[in-house]
């Protein structure tokens, strides 16, 4: 599998607006600490690929979040890294994050937030509202003792809900006699470059994997401006480019270590700041990129991770979660995240190749595993959106 190259990826989709406007964001600030919490929790359990969504994972504990109590409620709050009252504004924010997944053409960003509920307990009205109101989350009855049936329709809803892309998230095995209520997030984005990449300059060429071996695959090249710059942190140097996508408000951050170093001594070196730092410090310039096509996606047991987050209160007996449902022994059975990401040449414009650039000296080659973000920089721009 292809997927299995880059052995370690972050994806971030976050509202981060940080270079652009000098007014610091609570929400923007705490999901990129979540993202760096989370990422490093991941790799302690995960070996391969880490490919996972802040956003989403700040979703599901917020759609929690609103219906916790007591400790349940604390941890959550401590994991999201509020303080003080502001909920009203970090939940607008998120709003304005839900307002992307808008019907547009230049990229596709599929969201689909669920709770899934065991039939015959009751859904407190005021729940459901406000999940409504800030999630566009649906909240489900469903009859888990029938497995098939239920493993069917949530993966059937989640395919729905993203256009076909992410398909089977859950299997009946999930489920048993005690599965009460389930949390299910899934994440599909496939951009269009800004600049579109020429499929007739991609080529096989061998990539290095983190375990030494080499392999060819497809990697796309082109020649453009972007933003870039070269870090070096405690004698780890590496390069940070950005890519942006079409419509301006996606754009891939790469992280690449330099040749002699590992992808570990980067990964340790990341800290929410350092993220912000990338953000800031990389310039316009020119750069001649090579970066592999493909398409990754992953699921992730939520669970485990939020556990690595002290988030443990919810996932079991006797937690309070009576602002969603009266009932006692309610406890959240899985968490399950599946995203899903492809990168190929497609782009609005072709690369003009007749213009005549500086002759560059910055290579980006991105033929040994590197990291890569999701950025989402918000215009300011409320588009319209429709909830399907
Ligand atoms: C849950 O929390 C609410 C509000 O703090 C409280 O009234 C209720 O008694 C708690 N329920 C349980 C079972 O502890
Ligand atoms: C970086 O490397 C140089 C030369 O090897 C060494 O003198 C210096 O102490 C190192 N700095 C750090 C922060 O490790
Ligand atoms: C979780 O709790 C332990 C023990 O209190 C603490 O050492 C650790 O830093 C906490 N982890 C996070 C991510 O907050």
């Amino acid at each position: 599998m292809r997927s299995a190259l880059f052995q370690s990826l972050l994806l971030t989709i976050a509202g981060m607006s940080l270079t652009s406007s000098p007014i610091s964001n609570p929400m923007a600030e705490g999901t990129i600490q979540l993202a760096v919490d989370l990422y490093h929790a991941l790799h302690c359990s995960l070996k391969e690929n880490i490919i996972h969504s802040p956003l989403g994972a700040a979703v599901l504990l917020r759609m929690v979040q609103l219906g916790a109590k007591g400790k349940a409620l604390n941890e959550i709050r401590q994991a999201l890294k509020l303080q003080g009252n502001e909920d009203g504004e970090e939940f607008s924010l998120l709003q304005t994050l839900f307002s992307v997944s808008s019907e547009k053409k230049e990229f596709t960003f599929n969201l689909a937030n669920a709770l899934y509920l065991q039939e015959g307990f009751i859904v407190k009205e005021q729940y459901l509202h406000s999940n409504k109101e800030f999630f566009q989350t649906a909240i489900k009855l469903v009859n888990f003792q029938d497995t098939k049936a239920c493993a069917e329709a949530i993966s059937t809803w989640v395919e729905k809900k993203t256009d076909g892309k992410i398909k089977n998230i859950v299997s009946s095995e999930e489920f048993g006699p005690l599965t009460r209520l389930i949390l299910v997030n899934a994440i599909y984005f496939k951009g269009d470059w800004k600049q579109k990449f020429s499929p007739e300059a991609t080529h096989e060429m061998a990539f290095t994997k983190r375990d030494g071996s080499v392999t060819k695959i497809p990697m796309m090249n082109l020649q453009l401006r972007a933003k870039f710059g070269h870090f070096s942190d405690n004698n780890v140097s590496y390069q940070v480019l950005e890519l942006p996508y079409k419509g301006k408000e996606f754009s891939l951050v790469l992280i690449l270590p330099s040749e002699d170093v590992t992808i570990e001594e980067v990964e340790k070196l990341i800290t929410a700041q350092l993220i912000k730092d990338w953000f800031a410090e990389t310039k316009e310039d020119d750069v001649e990129i090579s970066i592999p096509r493909f398409k990754i996606e992953q699921t992730v047991n939520l669970q485990e991770t939020l556990h690595s987050l002290n988030v443990t209160e919810i996932f079991s007996g006797g937690c309070n979660l009576s602002g969603i449902t009266e009932s006692s022994d309610i406890y959240i059975s899985k968490a399950i995240q599946k995203v899903c990401i492809e990168v190929n040449e497609d782009g609005s414009e072709a690369a003009a190749s007749s213009t005549i650039m500086s002759m560059s000296h910055n290579q980006f080659v991105a033929n040994r595993p590197f990291l890569f973000i999701l950025k989402h920089n918000p215009t300011g721009k409320t588009t319209g959106f429709t909830l399907s």
